[in-house]
């Protein structure tokens, strides 16, 4: 029999979580830096929320790459291009917390999450949370994608579907199958609308819960979670189980965790994984059913690199580049997290400008994404630009849909594959069309998703 795999971080020795306490920072210390307040009380707020795409543009064409704005009862500096991103994510020196820039989005429903940790207690957890994205572990993942697509593209095809309800069926279902251990058929809609109300509130003005609104629903979501959850954790998994669960109760059972810091892993990685992989899931296919030329490239190769869908490889899913390309182009266009937040710990220097002790910070992968000095033609949409021999020159932090740095992104991988065996399902027998002639609008905050609907059709080929 095989010994149950405990994690070597196990060994060393945890560290504490610390919750630091950031000054508020006045407009006064922000005053070398350009930009403006907005309404009395309500600062820019508005106008980002209507449209958070055109706010940022607006920002960027008046004040520049680095400004300030006010918003929700601080003053806030938001940072744009591969300089500014390197500078705030590839941070060796402890120059910026996480825990301080998320938790006003964050801090209520997800606190315990990897993005709401810092420094050492930040590296104990995500060592512990990367067991379950090691290669192994992806091979399994995949076969778990590849039984839900199966039964997904049964109901999908020759159907007119609305495109982000798909996406957000599909991702809960494999992160369902692939977190928690569990055949996806026992997930209920409540378990998924949970999810859906938990993400949903991260960005609500209104933080008291008043009924039916969505601070209400999501306290109802957080008890609804944990009720699913904490049952599991009592069960001891079997042996060979290496999904998340199944790495965190042995951690548990070992002495290292508790069950509230499980809870709280296993939240944020499906919430986390819920949206960002949906939006990415959605954009995919919108461009493929725009560009038929592209998606005839991406079926010809994906049929080629995997004979047998029902045996994926993942060297072999790995080895199919041109697909990659078509969604590293979706999440250019449209980067499925507009914006990443710090707080500084210190006084900063950035392009001549001083940025204080405790200043929300953001960058801006939505706006980089699209500088015309960085992409030429941004607007248009060519995968080939993420060819070796185009993306060589460019800057290594000019491209971030997944962030970069000791937060980088831990489901990365996990995206691209699930992506993959999607299209490799989808695209056998079927074509992506479009049913409507009408331009999507999308939105772009607190993830990117088309506003409205924008039906598509499995067709058979
Ligand atoms: C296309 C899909 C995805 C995109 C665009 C995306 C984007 C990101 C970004 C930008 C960050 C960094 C945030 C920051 O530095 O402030 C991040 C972190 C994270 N992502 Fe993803 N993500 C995706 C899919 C996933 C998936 C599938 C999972 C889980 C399987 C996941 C789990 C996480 C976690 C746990 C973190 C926090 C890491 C840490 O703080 O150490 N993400 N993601």
């Amino acid at each position: 029999m095989t010994a149950p795999f405990i994690p070597p971080v196990a060994r060393q020795q945890k560290p504490v979580k610390v919750e630091p306490v950031f000054a508020q920072v006045s407009r006064a210390q922000l005053s070398q830096i350009p930009g403006r307040r907005g309404l009395p009380v309500f600062g820019i707020l508005p106008e980002a929320v209507a449209a958070p795409r055109a706010f940022t543009r607006r920002m960027y064409d008046r004040y520049g790459p680095v400004h300030r704005f006010y918003a929700c009862g601080n003053w806030n500096v938001q940072l744009v291009g591969p300089e500014a991103n390197e500078f705030v994510l590839f941070d060796r020196e402890g120059n910026f917390s996480s825990y301080g820039g998320w938790k006003p989005v964050f801090g209520r429903h997800f606190d315990g999450g990897l993005l709401l940790r810092d420094g050492d207690d930040h590296q104990w957890h995500r060592k512990l949370v990367a067991y379950a994205f090691k290669q192994e572990q992806l091979q399994a993942y995949l076969d778990i994608f590849s039984d839900n697509m199966k039964v997904l593209l049964k109901r999908w095809s020759e159907r007119v579907l609305e495109s982000y309800e798909l996406a957000q069926e599909l991702t809960f279902a494999n992160g369902y199958a692939a977190f928690l251990g569990r055949d996806a058929r026992f997930a209920t809609r409540n378990d998924l609308l949970a999810f859906r109300y938990l993400m949903g509130s991260s960005t609500s003005i209104v933080t008291m819960p008043f009924p039916g609104n969505s601070e209400w629903r999501a306290r109802w979501a957080k008890r609804h979670v944990e009720e699913l959850i904490r049952p599991m954790l009592s069960e001891t998994p079997a042996a060979e189980r290496m999904d998340l669960l199944a790495v965190l109760v042995r951690m548990k059972q070992d002495g290292q965790l508790e069950d509230e810091e499980i809870i709280a892993h296993l939240t944020f990685v499906i919430a986390a994984s819920y949206d960002t992989l949906s939006s990415a899931t959605v954009s995919t296919l919108y461009y493929l059913a725009k560009h038929p030329e592209w998606q005839d490239e991406v079926r010809s190769e994906l049929l080629a690199n995997i004979i047998n869908p029902t045996e994926i490889a993942l060297a072999d899913l790995q080895k199919c580049e041109k697909v990659e390309w078509v969604v590293k182009e979706a999440l250019r266009l449209n980067a499925a997290a507009p914006v990443l937040w710090r707080r500084a710990t210190r006084d900063l220097e950035f392009q001549g400008h001083t940025i204080p002790s405790g200043t929300l910070t953001g960058v801006n992968p939505m706006l980089t994404h699209l500088l015309p000095e960085v992409w030429g033609d941004p607007e248009e949409f060519r995968p080939s630009r993420f060819a070796p021999e185009e993306s060589r020159e460019r800057h290594r932090f000019a491209f971030v849909p997944f962030g970069g740095g000791a937060h980088g992104c831990i489901g990365a991988n996990y995206a691209y594959l699930q992506i993959r065996t999607l299209l490799r399902h989808l695209l056998e027998e079927h074509e992506v069309v479009l049913t409507s002639d009408r331009e999507p609008r999308w939105y772009h905050w607190p993830n990117c998703r088309p506003l409205g609907q924008l039906p598509i059709k499995l067709k058979k080929l």
